[in-house]
């Protein structure tokens, strides 16, 4: 019998005890042994829920509990989550997460800590919610040098936008709306200011490099600025705003940005709608590659720490490698990227032409007292010294 123990009841870690129960014969006969989750760590009660005889609120008594070889971490967040992890760890427990925020911050000591003590840290569902994608950059795609990843890597601003786009709902209604559907994190500022899908990104570079990504050192853009007026002119030129987290070979290292992009229409992400994620993969030798599907939620989330689960509980004794080292990669300057911009502005296209040169002026049905355009493709550094040159810039975005 392989016993379980779950730390955090919450979206996600109700949903893990949900499969285990729902899918127990077929995940039992996947690993070839008996599956149960013994014990759920909170600090609720949940009285009247089934789960209750199982709540347990000493993380101390989970770890000391011989019966149990595997433990799930779905409460969110560094601490507690690290302090406990890692005496599940230093107990011989092999731990599945979620958590992003742990991975990305905490990923490479506790890779250390679980090979010291001959057990596995697994962490799938930390990005692209239920698409598989670490273990397909893991193990799946080791011929190659992975010279590019972009993604739509947050659900819930991709949820956000796309209702905002084909609905006109307002920005605060997509979000109230995608945290009842359990897409959002407690504090949806990490959602909405792109902090989340920053993470997401420093772990998929930390994996294709095999070094620690600092995510603070990635700049990072959410979409709590876009407006009503941008998607109107995101519709004019046929484009979709997407939240994209990129990081691109540069060298011998890769520049990584995360801020919403004005996509085509003919660009496969401008396809990924509502709360699908997808994670765009470009290797030396296979070319393109891309991994789609339920990126957030309860379900397809909890499926994903599940799927880590029958892998540890199918190689007993075994270290399931899927670590980077503690040597940080520097990133490249993202001051030397260059793109095109779209960008609003109170000033006169006189004005706009003696700074930018030969812009595209864009119209949108509605909008007056601006003017929009699109600028040649410039470095990033050119874009900032040009437009506080010309000043009066309501906003901007980048194109795809
Ligand atoms: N808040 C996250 C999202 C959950 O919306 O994508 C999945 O990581």
């Amino acid at each position: 019998m392989v016993k379980v123990g779950v730390m955090g009841y919450g979206t996600i870690g109700s949903g893990v005890v949900e499969i285990i129960e729902r899918n127990n014969s077929v995940l039992a006969g996947r690993i070839g042994d008996a599956i149960e989750v013994k014990s759920v760590l909170d600090i609720r009660e949940f009285e009247g829920d089934p789960i209750h005889d199982k709540i347990v609120h000493d993380y101390k008594a989970l770890a000391a509990d011989p019966e149990i070889s595997i433990v799930v971490e779905t409460m969110g967040g560094v601490e507690p989550a690290f302090t406990f992890v890692k005496e599940m760890l230093e107990n011989g427990k092999s731990v599945c997460t979620s958590n992003k925020a742990l991975v990305a911050d905490k990923g490479a000591e506790l890779f250390q800590i679980a090979k010291a003590n001959g057990v596995s840290f697994l962490y799938e569902a930390s990005v692209g919610g239920g698409i598989p994608i670490i273990r397909n950059l893991s193990e799946t795609l080791t011929a190659e040098v992975i010279e590019e990843i972009a993604g739509i890597l947050n659900g819930t601003t991709n949820y956000m936008l796309t209702m905002m786009s084909e609905e006109g709902w307002e920005y605060e209604d997509a979000l109230k709306d995608a945290q009842a559907k359990g897409y959002a994190e407690k504090d949806p500022t990490a959602d909405v200011e792109g902090f989340d899908a920053c993470r997401k990104i420093a772990i998929l570079t930390s994996l294709i490099t095999g070094r620690t990504v600092d995510f603070e050192t990635i700049p990072t853009e959410g979409i709590s600025k876009v407006t009503a007026t941008d998607i109107k002119y995101a519709k004019a030129m046929g484009r979709a705003i997407k939240l994209i987290a990129t990081s691109v070979v540069a060298g011998d290292t890769y520049v990584a940005r995360v801020a919403p992009y004005l996509v085509p229409s003919t660009h496969t992400l401008y396809h990924v709608s509502d709360v699908f994620n997808a994670v765009f993969v470009h290797g030396n030798m296979l070319d393109d590659a891309m991994f789609y599907g339920s990126g957030a939620g309860k379900l397809p989330t909890a499926s994903a720490v599940v799927a880590d689960i029958v892998e540890i509980a199918k190689n007993p004794g075994k270290v399931i490698d899927m670590s980077w080292s503690d040597e940080k990669l520097v990133l490249g300057d993202v001051s030397e990227m260059t793109t095109a911009f779209f960008v609003r502005t109170k000033k006169d296209i006189a004005a706009v032409k003696a700074v930018f040169g030969d812009v595209e002026l864009v119209t949108a049905e509605g909008v007056s007292g601006e003017i929009g355009f699109v600028t040649p493709i410039i470095s990033e550094k050119d874009f900032a010294a040009k437009s506080s040159a010309l000043g009066d810039v309501i906003g901007y975005l980048r194109m795809k």
